[in-house]
C-alpha cells in the first residue's frame, strides 16, 4: 500500500537527507515537504528531488494550524516526522523564546492537527498511522566519564534547547498516555553529513579552514560527542516507523565518541593532504566555553539493534571522509549558505569570545 509522509523542516539539514533517502529507497511513497524556510531551511538541498512526482513542498509554520490542517485534508497523511525545529544551542542561548514557539508549541499544534485528523472514534485512530519525533540525546543532559544514556535514563535537559527539546517530548508522550496517540519518539546522537548549516562544528571548522579562518574551540576542546553519519540516523527513522512499537522510545547512536579537538584536527589534516598544504593547526583558537557545556554525551543503542535490527554501517573514518568531501565538492553550496546573514551571525556569535 502506497503510503504518504508529511516530513516537516525538510529542508534542514537531516530532514533533507531523510527526503533523499526515503525517494532513493521506496518507489511507492509520497512526501509532502511542510517548513517554514528559517535561516536553516534551504531548497537548495532538495533540488534533485524538486520535481519528482512522488515530492512535494508547502511553505508553513508548524505552528500555523489553519496550514497544517490544510496539508491533512488535502492529503491522505499517514505518517508524520517531525525534524521542524530550532536546533542550535548556541542561538538558544542567546534567544530561547523561539525555541519554546517552534520546539514546543510547533510540535503541540502538530500533534492536535495530526489527531484531529486520524481520529475514528474515541481514542481510534485510522489503521496504520503514526506520527513520529525526532529527538535528540542532549535531553539526557550530560554524562561523566563512564555509562551511556538509555531510554530509561531521567532527562536532565541543561540548556534551553534541550530543555524545549525534552518538554516536546513529554507532550508527545501525554498524547500518547492520554489519548492513546500513536507515536515513536527518536533520540539520536550528533549527527554530520551533507547539507549541515555552517554554524555546527563541522562544517564551521571545515569553512574555517578553507578559507584560513581561526578556528573557535569552545573552552579546552575535550568534550565529547557521540559522532553518527547521517544517512544512519534516516534508516533508523524509517526503521522506527515501519517497526517500532507504539508509545516507545528509541536511542540512536553508533559508539563514535570523539573529543572536539580531535574532529578539528582531522578536519585541518584533511585539507592539509588533499587540498592546501599551508593550512595548520596553527589556527585553532581556544574561546571562552559556551555557557553550561554539557561535557559528555553517549548513546547506548542496544534497544533499537535488538528489537529492530538497526546497526550504523558508517564507520566515522570513513563517514568524516566522505562528508568533507562532499564540502569540497559543493562549494558553491558554502559559498551561498555562508553569504549574507551568516557573516553577521558569525561576528555576533564570536566577536566576544
Ligand atoms: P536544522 O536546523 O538543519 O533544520 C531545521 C529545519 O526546520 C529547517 O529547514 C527550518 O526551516 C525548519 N523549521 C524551523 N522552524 C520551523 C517552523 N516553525 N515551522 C516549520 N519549519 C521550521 O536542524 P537539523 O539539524 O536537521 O535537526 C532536525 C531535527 O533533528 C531537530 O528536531 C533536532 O532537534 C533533531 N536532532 C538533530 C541532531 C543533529 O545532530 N543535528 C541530532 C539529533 C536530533
Ligand atoms: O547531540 C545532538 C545534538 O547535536 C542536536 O540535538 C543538536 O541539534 C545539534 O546542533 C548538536 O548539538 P551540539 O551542541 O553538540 O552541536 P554543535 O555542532 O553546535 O557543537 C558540537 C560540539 O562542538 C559542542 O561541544 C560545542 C563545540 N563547538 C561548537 C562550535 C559551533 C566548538 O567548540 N566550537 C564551535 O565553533
Amino acid at each position: 500500500m502506497k503510503k504518504t509522509y508529511l516530513v516537516t523542516g525538510g529542508a534542514g539539514f537531516i530532514g533533507s537527507n531523510f527526503i533523499h533517502y526515503m525517494l532513493k529507497k521506496y518507489d511507492d511513497i509520497s512526501i509532502v515537504n511542510l517548513d517554514k524556510l528559517t535561516y536553516a531551511g534551504n531548497l537548495e538541498n532538495l533540488k534533485e528531488v524538486e520535481d519528482d512526482p512522488r515530492y512535494s513542498f508547502v511553505q508553513a509554520d508548524i505552528r500555523d494550524k489553519e496550514a497544517v490542517t490544510k496539508v491533512f485534508k488535502e492529503n491522505q497523511i499517514d505518517y508524520v516526522v517531525n525534524f521542524a525545529a530550532e536546533s542550535h544551542v548556541d542561538r538558544s542561548i542567546s534567544n530561547p523564546e523561539i525555541f519554546v514557539e517552534t520546539n514546543v508549541l510547533g510540535t503541540v499544534n502538530l500533534l492536535n492537527c495530526a489527531k484531529n485528523a486520524w481520529l475514528i472514534g474515541d481514542d481510534q485512530y485510522r489503521e496504520g498511522v503514526k506520527y513520529l519525533q525526532v529527538s535528540t540525546d542532549e535531553v539526557y543532559g550530560a554524562l561523566g566519564k563512564e555509562g551511556f544514556f538509555m531510554e530509561t535514563t531521567p532527562l536532565c535537559p541543561h540548556s534551553p534547547y534541550s530543555s524545549s527539546k525534552a518538554s516536546a517530548d513529554l507532550f508527545v508522550k501525554a498524547y500518547f498516555d492520554t489519548y492513546h496517540f500513536p507515536m515513536n519518539i527518536t533520540r539520536c546522537s550528533n549527527n554530520y553529513g551533507p547539507y549541515q548549516f555552517p554554524e555546527k562544528l563541522i562544517p564551521l571548522i571545515m569553512n574555517n579552514t578553507m578559507g584560513h579562518k581561526e578556528l573557535p574551540v569552545y573552552g579546552d576542546g575535550m568534550q565529547v560527542r557521540d559522532w553518527l553519519y547521517v544517512e544512519d540516523h534516516c534508516k533508523a527513522i524509517d526503521m522506527v516507523i515501519r517497526g517500532g512499537v507504539l508509545g516507545e522510545v528509541y536511542n540512536i547512536g553508533g559508539h563514535n565518541e570523539r573529543p572536539n579537538i580531535f574532529i578539528v584536527k582531522t578536519i585541518i589534516g584533511y585539507i592539509k593532504e588533499h587540498v592546501d598544504d599551508t593550512v595548520s593547526e596553527d589556527l585553532i583558537r581556544h574561546v571562552t566555553d559556551r555557557k553550561g557545556h554539557d561535557r559528555r554525551y553517549g548513546i547506548d543503542p542496544t534497544k533499537i539493534k535488538n528489537a529492530l535490527g538497526w546497526y550504523p554501517e558508517t564507520t566515522f573514518e570513513v563517514g568524516i571522509k566522505k562528508t568533507l568531501q562532499w564540502y569540497l565538492d559543493h562549494e558553491d553550496w558554502m559559498k551561498n549558505v555562508t553569504s549574507g546573514d551568516y557573516q553577521n551571525y558569525y561576528k555576533r556569535m564570536y566577536a566576544n569570545r
